[in-house]
């Protein structure tokens, strides 16, 4: 059933108060079948968590917000586990059953706002993992067709944030499930010194996956603002990619510049690392601002518009382009 002039504001992990003119909900995929189909002239916006989404406006597109539910095993076996979860499914729920199931492999991305679906449509990653790396296929329906067509990790295209369903096919598809390729025997990987440093800490010699999963909770509790309470997408920012030549020059201005090799000629900059030496860490402007913990990542307080965050956005980015010479992109999606 359509509703009309319905907020957003519990929809997205910005907490911005802004209205859909039309919006509903499927929690199956006849649902989303019918809805597309009664509404084939409309404008759509498919919603998940809302956890990448910067809403600066009323939205005049049809909002429809992924329910679909359910996580199974589909195929097991000593070294393989396959796992299938609906797109509507919260992330963090999908994490944990893996957790409880002895399933490795998404350990380290635990706690990550949103749902799903958006998994894939941004490839996330923290802490040394990507989806990526654990992707076996997912399912999306073309809405132009009605067709559910699989995807494998290759016809995703994969990159940093990046996927196919952000870019080339923008619009096209929605995800409808996703499944992961999971293992009872995976290799940990604490490899990031701040998982490294929290087992420590928590007296842990032999880590299990329960044991990583939980120190990636305690990091990101400490690091970073919990969406119930603050409003805010995670990393405003990506982390820029720059030339080897360039990062020299950048360096020999800027010797403690935190940095990470990608390849022989190119270095990633912690882009929250500009940001904070540029003084803005903690900067507050009435209702938001920049957390006081992680640069890369805005907040809305309360009662903040979208619009101001996003002109935030635009002094940061222009600040940073003055004092280093580098882009920064955002990696959320403005509407
Ligand atoms: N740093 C600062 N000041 C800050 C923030 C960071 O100096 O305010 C420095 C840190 O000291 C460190 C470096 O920058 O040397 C990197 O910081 P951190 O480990 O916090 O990671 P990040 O590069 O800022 C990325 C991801 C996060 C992910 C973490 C951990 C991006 C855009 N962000 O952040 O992902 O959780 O690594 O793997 O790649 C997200 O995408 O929403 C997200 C939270």
């Amino acid at each position: 059933m359509i509703q009309e002039n319905v907020s957003l504001k519990a929809h997205n992990t910005f907490g911005l108060d802004v209205k859909a003119k039309r919006f509903a909900t499927f929690n199956s995929i006849n649902e989303l079948k019918s809805l597309l189909s009664e509404n084939q002239s409309s404008e759509l916006f498919i919603l998940g968590g809302g956890s990448n989404v910067l809403l600066t406006q009323d939205v005049s597109a049809l909002v429809l917000k992924n329910e679909l539910r359910g996580i199974e095993i589909t195929s097991d076996s000593d070294d393989v586990t396959l796992v299938k979860a609906m797109a509507g499914e919260v992330w963090h729920d999908f994490v944990m059953f893996a957790v409880e199931q002895g399933l490795g492999g998404i350990e380290n991305l635990s706690l990550i706002p949103g749902s799903v679906g958006a998994a894939p449509m941004q490839n996330i990653g923290a802490y040394g993992t990507e989806i990526k790396d654990v992707f076996h296929s997912l399912e999306a329906l073309k809405i132009s067709t009605g067709e559910i067509e699989v995807f494998n990790a290759d016809q995703c295209n994969f990159g940093y944030r990046e996927s196919v369903f952000k870019r080339a096919m923008k619009g096209e598809y929605v995800i409808v499930s996703m499944t992961l390729r999971l293992s009872r025997n995976s290799k940990i990987n604490t490899s990031y010194g701040a998982i490294e440093a929290r087992l420590s800490e928590m007296n842990v010699t032999a880590p299990t996956i329960k044991d990583v999963s939980d120190a990636v909770i305690h990091i990101r509790q400490t690091k970073l603002p919990d969406p119930k309470e603050i409003g805010n997408s995670g990393s405003f920012f990506k982390n820029p990619v720059i030339s080897k030549k360039q990062f020299e020059e950048l360096k020999s201005k800027f010797p403690d510049v935190a940095n990470y090799p990608v390849d022989e000629d190119h270095i990633k900059i912690a882009a929250g690392w500009l940001i904070d030496q540029a003084g803005w860490k903690g900067k507050t402007l009435g209702t938001y601002g920049v957390h006081k913990n992680q640069a890369l990542v805005l907040v809305n307080y309360g009662g903040s518009q979208g619009k101001d965050i996003y002109q935030l956005s635009e002094d940061i980015m222009a600040n940073v382009k003055e004092i280093y010479g580098i882009e920064l992109e955002r990696e959320v999606n403005v509407i």
